[in-house]
């Protein structure tokens, strides 16, 4: 009922989306849980490939890891710069620095306490983060290669201004690699939105099938990890925004109302 509530509000009201996840990801922030490092549903591959190798270290994130491999590894990104935005608790950013060898990595959120978290936690070689919007990117015109941007974009009051400015911030022949969700209805508009903002799209990818998959394999993880930080009523809020099995936003992507997807776009 109250998710229902909370989706209706955020299609009708773009401004209630924006103050809603803002206030919800600050408070997210606050859990200073050093072994929370993603905030994404994660992707498996369907067929017979080979598996990604990771560090021991890295093998709890997986699933999360996985989604940022296939989106991040779209294009070799040795000697790039990269700007991601909504990196959230940064193990992406962290993980894209370490395993994908990008010139420079900056991870932005508009959550200063998200920063403020990344830049104890994650502390490697070339890895930087800065609290910014993504509808006002404090960056320079044509500076950055590469923007990534992972399972964010539905929080923004404005899809149309994140394209403006990403557009703005990359070189000419620089990529925008972007995943996310919308609710079934609102992919066409998703799809018009990246068809009209100036880049070229090089290719695009559903990839629901993929985040179910994981959502699967990942929810007793998420579920232990959700008992032992968060007690009390909070619980089920929590165990809905992982999309933990038996939960509406798992549901909603076993029966089609939400669909993932995952595009190449180049300037
Ligand atoms: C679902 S989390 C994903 C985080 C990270 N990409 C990951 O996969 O773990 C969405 C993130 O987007 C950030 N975000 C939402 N709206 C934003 C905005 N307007 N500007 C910058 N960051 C934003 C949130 O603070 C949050 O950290």
């Amino acid at each position: 009922m109250i998710l229902e509530l909370f989706v209706s509000l955020s299609e009708r009201l773009p401004v209630f989306r924006r103050w809603a996840w803002k206030r919800w990801y600050q408070h997210l922030a606050g859990y200073a849980v050093a072994d929370w490092s993603f905030m994404n549903y994660g992707f498996e591959l369907l067929e017979n490939h080979p598996r990604l190798e990771l560090a021991p270290a890295d093998e709890d994130d997986r699933y999360c890891i996985q989604l940022y491999h296939h989106v991040a590894s779209a294009i070799p990104l040795a000697d790039q710069k990269v700007l991601e935005v909504g990196s959230g608790r940064g193990g992406g950013a962290s993980f894209v620095k370490r395993y994908l060898q990008p010139k420079t990595m900056t991870g932005v959120d508009f959550s200063a306490k998200a920063v403020t978290f990344c830049q104890q936690r994650h502390v490697v070689d070339g890895l930087l983060f800065r609290q910014g919007d993504a509808e006002a990117l404090p960056f320079e015109d044509a500076s950055v290669d590469v923007v990534l941007n992972v399972e964010s974009s539905h929080c923004y009051g404005s899809m149309p201004a994140f394209l403006q400015q990403v557009v703005r911030v990359l070189q000419p022949g620089g990529h925008f690699l972007f995943t996310d969700f919308r609710t079934v209805a609102d992919i066409a508009v998703l799809q018009e939105q990246l068809l009209q903002c100036g880049l070229t799209m090089v290719s695009e990818t559903t990839i629901t099938p993929n985040v179910l998959r994981a959502l699967e394999a990942d929810s007793e993880r998420k579920q232990k990890l959700i008992g032992r930080n968060i007690h009390g009523w909070l619980t089920r809020t929590f165990q809905q925004f992982a999309g933990v099995k038996g939960s509406k936003v798992y549901d909603c992507f076993r029966d089609g109302s939400f669909v993932y997807k995952s595009y190449v776009l180049r300037k």
